[in-house]
């Protein structure tokens, strides 16, 4: 089966994660982490360094297998297709923009005339369509962070997990990014993507998952998150990050 063929493909929806525990170096990383994910829209992972949020997105990308608990990925297992990742730094092959995103196409058995197809028409979409023959490798940091988009949206990802996809990104990259994000949504594909940067929370989540020390503390609207955190923990992290929220 082709990884494309969405209705031949099993649902990974809804994905429902339960008591998730992961232990490293006698530290509890991941410490019953538990939620429930629709098939639709934009949830932003918020919580302080080192809360287990990259290590929860390994670990739903299959990078990373956990010490107990379950995921259940619409009702059964994971599939082979339709998860895609986006890491904070990713990794480039030493070949042309071009052929990092169709290497993408590989696994899932895409024919090489539709994998240059479809990994042009994707590059056409992040503004990277000119730099096709260039090396990956010569990008700047937020270029990458577009090829790598790219690479992840050529597969049609039914989820994308996004880490801090514009950490230290100038303020137009960021822009380019959030836009591209929002377009990948709109195709149907479901995100969940960390992020430190308060206001592109607002911009893009329908609902945020707060994390501290390896547990949900929270989960709620966007709105409703910022307006009224409902736990102590989110309130000082809101606060932290966001002084001038005081005045409101
Ligand atoms: N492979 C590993 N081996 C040991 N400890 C690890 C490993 N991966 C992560 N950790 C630890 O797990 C904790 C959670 O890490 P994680 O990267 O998930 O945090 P985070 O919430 O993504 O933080 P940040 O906001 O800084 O990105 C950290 O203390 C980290 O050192
Ligand atoms: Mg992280």
């Amino acid at each position: 089966m082709r990884a494309d063929d969405a209705a031949l493909a099993p649902s990974l929806f809804p994905l429902r994660i339960h008591e998730l525990c992961w232990q490293a170096g006698g530290r509890r990383v991941l410490d019953g982490l538990s939620m429930e994910l629709g098939g639709e829209g934009i949830t932003i992972l918020l919580g302080p360094n080192g809360a287990g949020k990259s290590v929860f997105l390994r670990t739903l990308c299959g990078l990373l297998e956990v010490d107990s608990g379950e995921i259940e990925w619409g009702g059964g297992s994971r599939p082979e297709f339709g998860v895609a990742m986006v890491f904070q730094q990713p990794k480039m092959l030493r070949d042309s923009v071009l052929a990092n995103v169709e290497l993408a196409l590989r696994p899932q058995r895409v024919p090489a005339a539709e994998r240059r197809q479809r990994a042009r028409a994707v590059l056409d979409r992040v503004g990277l369509a000119h730099r096709a023959d260039d090396g990956a490798r010569g990008l700047s940091g937020g270029e990458r962070q577009r090829l790598a988009l790219a690479r992840a949206w050529v597969t049609r990802p039914r989820l994308l997990l996004l880490d801090e996809p514009t950490a230290s990104l100038d303020p137009s990259s960021v822009d380019a990014i959030e836009r591209i994000v929002r377009e990948i949504r709109t195709e149907g594909t479901r995100i969940l993507m960390t992020t430190h940067n308060l206001g592109q929370a607002t911009r893009l989540a329908d609902d945020i998952v707060f994390i501290d020390a390896g547990r949900v503390c929270e989960h709620a609207p966007v709105q409703r998150f910022f307006a009224r955190p409902a736990s102590q923990a989110a309130r000082l992290y809101i606060q932290g990050e966001l002084p001038w929220r005081m005045a409101f």
